[in-house]
């Protein structure tokens, strides 16, 4: 009988991260009900939503002395309530023959593999599953007859980018373009050669599960994968042969499949607007399929029997076809985040949920006479061996055995072909297997593992005494699953090519043979690096660097490791002195520091959020850097911080952004944070196809994901122009400076403001407005103008300008225009019937901002100072490393060298720009002073100080500047009205002279003046 899906929804608690910056809790939960709010409209009706069950896990429990959460209260659902509501029901369901699924949905962090694995002694489903179907195989046993058995054999695959790897087996992994997924005209689709191993019992299961984690591991970080992107699916087939009533022997089959997702996020949010490669990646085909089979079978339990199920459209979709539309019970899990900055991404896991719930499938028991299945499985193979010799299948009977054909049925035909032939000996294996007994198979595994087991078991016991390195990894489930010990003596650290083999081989993104070398002298050990870059805490090392507990050592980009010191730790405990075991978080957080991208000491909510933001995207720039170089791909990627402002926003929060500089050519170009996290899924494609020898792993200019074209618009800067006068029907004129993103100046533009009548032509002296207020009911019509733009960026090519007036939603755009020097001859009439106050209100104190919009000239039309060196050596050439990570020492250490003790050149603090008095908010990132070197130190914080005083003066000229114009125009207005009432209409040029730039206050100082520059009004026309 059709039944529905089972639905649960569970919150997890507060982070570290989340509690620190005193996040707010959006989620609430009464009964089966589970209600979010939203955090922008907290006083609004929350949305709810009805489940199956709704699980706090949020609070009310601690943690008792075994490390287990237990509760404190009656809301909490702690993982023994989970698995007595979810996994018992599957449990009870595969001891009657059924199939089961149970998948685990949800954004990256939300706690999935918490409720489906678990972590330490908070065993989730999986465990407890195993570790209860085993207890109930002994009970069974205990009173088993002699024809009675029952097998258990366990599979683990992942599917990272539409491959699947089969994770109990090594070699599989790193097989080029992963397992084939083949089709069974009945029996659906299934992964070709997928080990299935026999197991027999808990402690049997355990262990291939964390070998299969840990193979998982090797392979995220080898091939510089984002684990959080793979799905990973447990399926345990449980047979049971029992005799019937008649003494026949009954084969009862159940497949478990134990599914845990990839973050769901990064189905939605692979949002790289305008990115021309934005389609390219597959990596979310299997999550967003998913999404749209989850939809069509809503939509066919709804009763719309035309709705076509699109599960052949991925890899993950193919493999649980029975999960989600045939025979299985299922159960869906969706973990929750209960943070108000997740909002969006939880509100699309719960409605995900929601229709999920509305899936119907319908689970048969499996079983059938022993002798039954066997006698199939023959006449099935005569079957297939009389259609291969025959010439295999024509594509009449492909269609006619409802095998759906695609564009290419020709393939389909070749493709089925090869699947009979895998399955002919699968059968063959499978009638083998049958003939064998479960004690001879048991026993086979047994001896093949046996090194394996013994292997693991000596590595724990020598995890005790040896000091050894263990990984950090972002996902806490591959987090301490590779070890590498520092023996006594001199380990080499190299990659899988290092001859002779290094005693410590790490393999992946810019390890060398000869990485580097650690030395172990009575247990003083130390670690130097060779060609290899090492970080130890964060910083760059250049010497051999003694190594203490819990050390963070960096190898490459994305190496982290811990170094364990059991010696140390046991005198520091003796001595009673703490120290904290490292995490992810906290490593990410230190090299950021070091790289200077932590200086803000200020802790708000923006501030913590974009740290974050830093710590995730930090280390995935120096990955892209360093597939750059291995790749010679000749660009370089930098993070950069970008202030609202400087991105053509009024207000916002400044946002972590990547620049791309093109080596050759130098052109450079801002990426969003999806445009970038996008691409570099890309990039480790072709990495990886790289890696693995593709001949064809570099692709044309187009596909290239590290290619940015010259015509990619880049932002040059931004103008303010002040709207003040316009309040009051005056003209504006001004040529002002365009300020980039760090602050830099970039060139100036000519615009003019002028009201006008309807029809553009001039105004009449009488329409001066002494209070703008009047306006409000009133007619205005003014011109924008964008008369030219003067020294903008040498490399420009073209360039264009763009603005919103007030409330447009369209931007009003000049035309791209040749040269440093365009002229845009720009105008527009802008037409309001009737002011309203709000109009008014925006004019006398808003600001327009023009954005000024570039394209880079080609890099062909580039001198050739580049041409013939590689990616490397053009990143060496770039001194500046300020973004990247730290070479601090290094350059110190050059200086000292030289006798040199000029500190080490920083970029210059960003400068306030002078055309508004906003603070851009750009943040540059300058390397911390060395503390060893006090001298350097002092010059060094001297040179901040100045740089901040510098800034400071700016920032009050600019007060002052805009105090200014706000008392000239006062005076303009109380001239005007003194002359309107004497009955005279002439202002002379002598007056407003005398105004403008002579006596009064603006004389009041030069150096004001000075600071004005080029943003100062140049004059002021009265129509
Ligand atoms: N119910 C819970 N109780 C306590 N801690 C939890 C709970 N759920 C999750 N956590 C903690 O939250 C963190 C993230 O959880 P988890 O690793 O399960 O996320 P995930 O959804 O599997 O993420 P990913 O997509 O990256 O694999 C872990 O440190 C985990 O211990
Ligand atoms: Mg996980």
């Amino acid at each position: 009988m059709a039944e529905n899906v089972k639905v649960a929804v569970r919150v997890r608690p507060f982070n570290d991260r989340e509690k620190q910056r005193k996040a707010t809790l959006i989620i609430d939960m009464k009964g089966n009900s589970t209600y979010i709010k939203n955090p922008e409209d907290l006083k609004a009706e929350p949305r709810s939503f009805a489940f199956d069950y709704s699980y706090w896990s949020h609070d009310e429990f601690k943690e008792s002395s075994s490390g287990y959460l237990e509760p404190t209260g009656s809301r909490y659902a702690d993982q023994r309530r989970v698995f007595d509501d979810l996994g018992r029901g599957v449990l009870d369901n595969a001891w009657k023959g059924y199939n089961c699924s149970l998948f685990a949905y949800g954004q990256t962090g939300s706690g999935k593999s918490y409720s489906m694995v678990g972590y330490g002694n908070n065993k989730g489903i999986v465990p407890i599953f195993c570790e209860e179907l085993f207890k109930g195989v002994e009970d069974k046993k205990a009173t088993a007859g002699e024809n009675e058995e029952y097998q258990v054999t366990l599979s683990m695959l992942e599917i990272y980018n539409e491959q699947v790897r089969d994770l109990l087996n090594p070699k599989s992994i790193a097989q080029k373009g992963g397992l084939k997924v083949r089709q069974h005209p009945s029996k659906g689709f299934y992964v070709e050669s997928l080990v299935s191993c026999p197991v027999s019992s808990y402690n049997d299961i355990e262990n291939r599960i964390s070998e299969g984690t840990r193979n998982r591991t090797v392979a995220a970080t080898n091939m510089n994968a984002t684990s959080s992107r793979a799905h990973t699916i447990v399926a345990i087939t449980f047979v049971q042969k029992t005799p019937n009533e008649t003494g026949q022997s009954m084969t009862r089959t159940s497949v478990v499949n134990l599914v845990d997702l990839a973050g769901s996020e990064r189905a939605e949010s692979t949002g790289a607007t305008g990115d021309r490669l934005k389609e390219g990646s597959a990596i979310n085909q299997s999550l967003s399929t998913l999404g749209n089979v989850i939809k069509a079978l809503a939509d066919l339990s709804m009763g719309n029997k035309k709705t076509v199920v699109p599960y052949r459209d991925s890899v993950l979709t193919k493999l649980l076809q029975n999960a989600l539309g045939g025979n299985s019970k299922t159960i869906m899990i969706a973990a929750l985040s209960p943070a108000d900055i997740n909002f969006d991404e939880t509100l699309s896991t719960l409605r995900f949920a929601d229709r999920a719930k509305a899936i119907k499938t319908t689970a048969t028991v499996n079983e059938s006479p022993t002798d039954k299945l066997i006698r199939e499985l023959r006449e099935e193979n005569a079957r297939l061996m009389e259609l291969l010799k025959s010439g295999g299948i024509t594509l009449e009977q492909l269609q006619a055995s409802g095998g759906a054909v695609g564009q290419n049925p020709n393939q389909e035909v070749e493709e089925m072909k090869k699947a009979m032939e895998e399955e002919l000996r699968k059968n063959q294996e499978e009638i083998e297997n049958m003939k064998k007994t479960w004690q001879e198979r048991l026993s086979e595994q047994e001896t093949a593992n046996k090194g394996n087991v013994d292997a693991e078991r000596k590595k724990q016991e020598e995890k005790k005494v040896i000091p050894h390195f263990w990984n950090l990894h972002e996902d806490p489930a591959l987090t301490a699953m590779i070890v590498h010990f520092a023996r006594e003596g001199t380990s080499k650290i190299g990659n899988k090519n290092a001859s002779p083999p290094a005693e410590i081989t790490i393999s992946g993104l810019s390890i060398q043979k000869q990485h580097g070398v650690v030395t172990n002298k009575g247990g003083v050990v130390k670690i130097k690096s060779v060609d290899g870059k090492i970080l130890v805490n964060g910083a760059k090392i250049t010497k051999e660097t003694e190594l203490h507990h819990n050390d963070r050592v960096l190898f490459g980009p994305n190496h982290l490791y811990v170094f364990h010191h059991p010696q140390d730790e046991a005198k520091n405990v003796k001595e009673g002195k703490v120290t904290e075991t490292p995490t992810y978080d906290t490593a990410q957080q230190e090299i950021a520091k070091k790289a200077g991208f932590m200086d803000k000491t200020g802790k708000s909510e923006d501030d913590l959020i974009l740290q974050e933001d830093v710590i995730q995207m930090l280390p995935m720039v120096n990955e892209a850097d360093a597939m750059s170089a291995e790749l010679d791909k000749k660009v370089k990627f930098e993070l950069a911080l970008v202030s609202p402002q400087a991105r053509g926003l009024k207000e916002g929060k400044t946002e972590v952004m990547v620049k791309i500089r093109n080596l050759e050519s130098g052109n450079e170009w801002l990426w969003d944070r999806n445009k970038f996290i996008n691409r570099k899924f890309l990039m480790q494609e072709m990495y990886q196809n790289y890696v693995e020898g593709a001949d064809d792993w570099d692709v044309p200019r187009e596909k290239d994901p590290f290619w940015e074209d010259a015509d990619v618009e880049v932002l040059i800067g931004t103008v303010h122009v002040h709207l003040m006068s316009l309040s009051h029907k005056l003209d504006i004129e001004e040529t002002l400076t365009v300020t980039n993103y760090q602050g830099k100046e970039n060139g100036h533009i000519e615009i003019e403001v002028m009201p006008c009548t309807t029809k553009g032509g001039p105004l009449g002296e009488d329409d001066f407005l002494d209070d703008p207020k009047e306006l409000v009911g009133k007619e205005l019509n003014f011109k924008f103008k964008i008369n030219f733009g003067r020294g903008l960026p040498s490399n420009m090519r073209q360039s264009c300008c763009k603005f919103k007036f007030y409330l447009d939603n369209q931007y009003s755009s000049t035309a791209f225009v040749d040269g440093m020097n365009p002229e845009y001859k720009f105008e527009k009439l802008f037409k309001f019937s009737k002011c309203t106050s709000e109009l008014v209100d925006y004019l006398m104190d808003s600001v327009a901002v023009i954005e000024v919009w570039g394209k880079q000239k080609d890099s062909s039309q580039k001198g050739g100072a580049t041409l013939g060196a590689d990616t490397k050596q053009l990143m060496a050439r770039e001194k500046s490393n300020l973004f990247g990570l730290s070479n601090y020492e290094e350059e110190q250490a050059k200086l000292k060298k030289l006798g040199d003790n000029k500190p080490v050149p920083v970029k210059k603090a960003a400068a306030k720009p002078a055309d508004n008095n906003k603070d851009n908010g750009v943040i540059i990132p300058v390397p911390p002073p060395p503390a060893a070197d006090k001298k350097q130190t002092d010059q060094q914080i001297n040179t901040y100080k100045k740089q901040a005083d510098d800034a400071n003066q700016r920032a009050k000229a600019a007060e002052q500047r805009a105090a200014n114009s706000e008392s000239t125009v006062s005076d303009l207005r109380s001239l005007l009205n003194q002359k309107k009432r004497g009955g005279n209409d002439t202002i002379t040029i002598a007056e407003l002279e005398a105004m403008l730039g002579g006596g009064g206050r603006t004389s009041s100082s030069a150096a004001q003046k000075e600071n004005m520059g080029d943003q100062a009004s140049k004059a002021c026309s009265i129509q």
